[in-house]
């Protein structure tokens, strides 16, 4: 298991500069902010949305994008129950650096099992916020930006999220933004306010 400690003599180094100093200097707090849903749902979108809004204001965040990260990070891992696993699991590892680093990550992936999203919380769970990225698979469907919902439905693509492979819902995400309904400024606000509300950055 990728998981379990290999290195021996190994001996962990305490910075001078610690979180906290360092989210004083931002004048706003750390945060994972951790969008799940189908592919085509609006993740990415809605991440880089709330990344300019963020941006403007003058906060530090940062954009982890599942399609980007396995083009490089993660790019020996494919789509099998145990490579998405492990594929969350050094991404939940990720976000806690940048945590560390005084920055609100944001992570797009589509992290399709409960229990894999559960041990990234764990790693942070007091700044961690789960975003539902709600979208009907019919409205994902039609969208198919990359043609992979085609392509699947063609089964020319194994273990495709949410034709040939689970998604299991979220069952307590601390938001669910709906993007079949909502437009995407609304998405972009309520993720902000939903953050004003918990004291990571300060009101407008
Ligand atoms: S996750 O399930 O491990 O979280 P991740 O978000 O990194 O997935 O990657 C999903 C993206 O990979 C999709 O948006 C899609 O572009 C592409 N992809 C390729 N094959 C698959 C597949 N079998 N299932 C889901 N997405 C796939």
């Amino acid at each position: 298991m990728a998981d379990t400690q290999k290195a021996t003599n190994i001996t962990w180094h305490e910075g001078d500069i610690t979180r906290a100093d360092r989210e004083r200097v931002n004048g706003h707090r750390s945060a994972v902010i951790w969008y799940t849903g189908l592919s085509a749902s609006g993740k990415s979108t809605l991440a880089h949305g709330v990344q300019n809004a963020l941006f403007e204001r003058g906060f530090r965040s940062y954009v982890l994008d599942g399609d980007n990260i396995r083009h490089g990070l993660n790019k020996d891992l494919g789509f099998s129950p145990e490579d998405r696993e492990e594929n969350i699991r050094r991404i939940g590892e990720v976000a806690k650096l940048f945590t560390d680093a005084g920055v609100i990550a944001m992570t797009a992936f589509i992290s399709p099992y409960r229990g894999d999203r559960d041990k990234a919380r764990a790693l942070c769970p007091e700044s961690f916020i789960e975003v539902y990225v709600k979208c009907d698979l019919a409205v994902c469907e039609e969208r198919d930006p990359k043609g992979l919902y085609k392509k699947a439905r063609a089964g020319l693509v194994p273990e495709f999220t949410g034709i040939s492979a689970p998604y299991e819902e979220p069952e307590n995400a601390e938001l669910v933004v709906n993007t079949s309904h909502e437009s995407l400024d609304e998405s972009v606000a309520r993720v902000l306010s939903y953050l004003e509300s918990r004291g990571i950055i300060p009101e407008a």
